[in-house]
């Protein structure tokens, strides 16, 4: 499966969600993939911190990485424009785009999801780092995507200072001292589940 992480807006954890889902798909014991399409090369440092039970790799080796990979995911940089939209959505099987719940990523969301329509690619938002304390904005977020049958996946994830700590010793979230890493990694564990049994 080939799952294209992407945004219009800048740190809404599009990196922290590729990595995770990597990590769960290389639970799966099938060869996993992740592509870091970041000039920034934000999965490739967070990958050379630690050690990691997949591959990393940027564009320019994805040639050689993916002929043995069974699951690849692709993290790419913020605000892509039409042409590399269109190239990321029709050449993946699912496009996840993820959002916090402010107002102005949500604009943000709405207004280009109307040319990811136009692309007839299969994609679907993913709320992140949700404040657990701010229920009613995280309602409504999720009623805005629904009001207007814009695909969005039960599995939320929440603000949780485990996965800086993960980002900062280069693992998973299940992998590093924190109380809450359980908690933290069961959230992309459950949306793992979420895409694999869909
Ligand atoms: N669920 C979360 N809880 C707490 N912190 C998070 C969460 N998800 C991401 N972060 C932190 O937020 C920051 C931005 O996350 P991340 O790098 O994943 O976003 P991004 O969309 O890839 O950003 P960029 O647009 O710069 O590539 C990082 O410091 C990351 O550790
Ligand atoms: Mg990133």
């Amino acid at each position: 499966m080939i799952v294209t992480v992407a945004s219009f807006k800048g740190g809404v954890g599009k990196t922290t969600t590729a990595f995770h889902l990597a990590k769960f798909f290389s639970l799966t014991e099938e060869p996993t993939l992740l592509v870091d399409g970041d000039p920034n090369r934000s999965s490739l440092s967070w990958a050379d911190r630690g050690e990691l039970p997949f591959e990393v790799c940027d564009f320019d080796a994805i040639a050689m990485a993916a002929r043995k990979a069974e699951h690849i995911i692709i993290d790419t940089k913020s605000y892509p424009d039409a042409r590399q939209l269109e190239v990321l959505a029709k050449g993946c099987d699912l496009l996840i785009l993820p959002t916090t719940a402010d107002a102005l990523a949500l604009d943000a969301l709405v207004s280009t999801i109307k040319a990811v329509r136009q692309l007839k690619a299969d994609y679907s938002v993913l709320l992140t780092k949700l404040d657990s304390r701010e229920t009613g904005s995280n309602k409504a977020a999720r009623e805005l995507f629904e009001s207007r049958d814009i695909p969005i996946f039960k599995q939320s994830i929440r603000q949780l200072s485990a996965f800086k700590k993960a980002a900062l010793a280069g693992v998973a979230v299940c992998d590093v001292a924190d109380r809450r890493a359980g908690e933290a990694w069961n959230e992309y564990k459950l949306l793992g589940k979420e895409i694999h049994d869909a």
